[in-house]
């Protein structure tokens, strides 16, 4: 950990430092990045790639959830589930997705808005291949989002697979389970203030896939 300043104190810092849309990088991916670092380089924040993911069914009946970002980059934001959960579902019917990182310690809010689409195939098997044996085999033991009886029934079908696909032996990837990319229309960056004048500056993606940066009231 290269900075050792006192978190408490590097709010404070953060809390008089002012938003300005001369100072945001030209795009909101290079903007996120900028934030990501500053926010990873924090040690009062446990898991910066922690985000709320919300969905929607089509009749616009609302959930959230925790997931963490993976994978980000111009093309979008990455995250991995399984596709028939109740979000993987939602977000079959309507694509329509925001993503919220709640960095609370920067008194930093980022608020992405776009639509999500399910990774290709390789990419999800690339980043499965990266995981954990025993998250591996976990991802196939749990029908994400459907009731199961007990908690030793999760148990029993984990140790099912432990001893079909032993340590060391590949585990294919679940059929079920992939990524989802959300690719921008809107992303917001917040930074609060003292007497509730905080910034916020919402990059839109126009027609032509350019940029442009609004500044709405707190
Ligand atoms: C810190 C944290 C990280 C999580 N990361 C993921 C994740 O990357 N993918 C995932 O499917 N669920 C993740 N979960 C679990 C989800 O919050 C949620 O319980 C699960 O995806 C089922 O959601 P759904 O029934 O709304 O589809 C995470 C939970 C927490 C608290």
């Amino acid at each position: 950990m290269t900075d050792a300043l006192d978190p408490a104190a590097m709010r404070e810092q953060y809390r008089t430092m002012e938003l300005h849309p001369a100072d945001l990088a030209p795009d909101p991916i290079a903007q996120f990045a900028r934030w990501f670092k500053e926010t990873a380089a924090n040690p009062a924040i446990h898991e910066p790639n922690a985000m709320v993911v919300s969905t929607a069914t089509p009749d616009g009946r609302p959930s959230s959830r925790t997931v963490l970002l993976k994978h980000y980059d111009e093309a979008g934001f990455v995250f991995f589930t399984n596709y028939g959960s109740r979000k993987g579902t939602e977000l079959a019917a309507n694509p329509h997705v925001a993503l919220l990182f709640p960095w609370h310690p920067l008194a930093r809010q980022v608020i992405v808005t776009g639509r999500a689409a399910r990774t290709g195939r390789e990419e999800t098997a690339a980043y499965f291949r990266t995981r954990p044996h025993g998250s591996q085999l976990g991802a196939w033991a749990s029908d994400q989002s459907r009731v199961i009886g007990s908690r030793a029934e999760l148990l029993a079908r984990y140790a099912d697979l432990a001893a079909r696909y032993p340590d060391g032996q590949e585990v294919p990837v679940p059929p079920e389970w992939g990524g989802f990319r959300v690719v921008p229309d809107t992303v917001e960056f917040w930074q609060g203030h003292e007497n509730r004048l905080h910034d916020r500056l919402r990059y839109a993606r126009a027609e032509d896939g350019s940029w442009s940066v609004e500044r709405l009231c707190p």
